[in-house]
């Protein structure tokens, strides 16, 4: 039991620190999805309102990109978003981000709900320590006027002028859209 104890206290002390940064990175990282994902609301409610899908498509053409430009400006952390079916290729996932939301489907299936599925880790990049931060983005009803599975012909015809290449349709209320990716550097480490 005292031996337990010890051993535990020993364990805070080394690792203490590191999850102590570890909870502060991850909550400045959610802090700042959650500034996103409200800027990203405002826009879209407000586009699709006022100027219908037509309009409010441009709108995340170009409101999307932006917001997450000026975060990422003002915050020093890089704030994106992907997906393993992207509309804008420039949104396709590295390795790491790939696998991360391979993972959160394989959690999906199994029952749980994209709303609450997060991956916060240091990981090793390029001799540096990086901070990764991956949230799902789930498929409201909203979402399917663009990223359903009867996007309208005047529509899709738009899309897929803007975007040749456009994977993101064919989505259902529940699934996994994408996610939020944010990344912040840590330093290099010692080899
Ligand atoms: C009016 C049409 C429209 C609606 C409605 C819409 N989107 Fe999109 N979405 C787009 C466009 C256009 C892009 C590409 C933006 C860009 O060029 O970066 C996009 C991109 C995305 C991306 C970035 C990854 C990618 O595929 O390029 C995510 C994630 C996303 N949308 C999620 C959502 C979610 C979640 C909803 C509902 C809350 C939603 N969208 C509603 C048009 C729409």
């Amino acid at each position: 039991m005292i031996k337990s104890a010890a051993a535990g206290l020993g364990f805070f002390i080394l690792c203490g620190p590191a999850f102590a940064d570890e909870a502060a990175l991850k909550a400045q990282a959610a802090d700042l999805v959650a500034r996103y994902a409200q800027a990203l609301k405002t826009a879209l409610g407000g586009a699709m309102e006022k100027d219908g899908p037509m309009g409010a498509l441009d709108v995340c053409r170009s409101a999307a990109p932006k917001i997450a430009a000026d975060l990422s400006t003002s915050s020093g952390w890089s704030v994106a978003r992907t997906s393993l079916k992207p509309r804008n290729a420039a949104s396709a996932p590295d390795d790491y981000e790939r696998k991360v939301m391979e993972s959160f489907n394989a959690r999906i299936a199994q029952g749980e709900k994209d709303g609450d599925l997060v991956s916060a880790k240091i990981v090793e990049d390029h001799g540096g320590k990086v901070f990764r931060f991956i949230k799902a983005i789930p498929t409201g009803e909203v979402c399917l006027t663009c990223h359903g599975e009867n996007v309208s012909p005047e529509l899709k015809q738009k899309i897929s002028q803007l975007y040749p290449n456009d994977q993101a349709t064919g989505f259902r209320v529940g699934d996994m859209r994408g996610a939020f990716t944010l990344k912040k550097p840590l330093g290099t480490s010692t080899p």
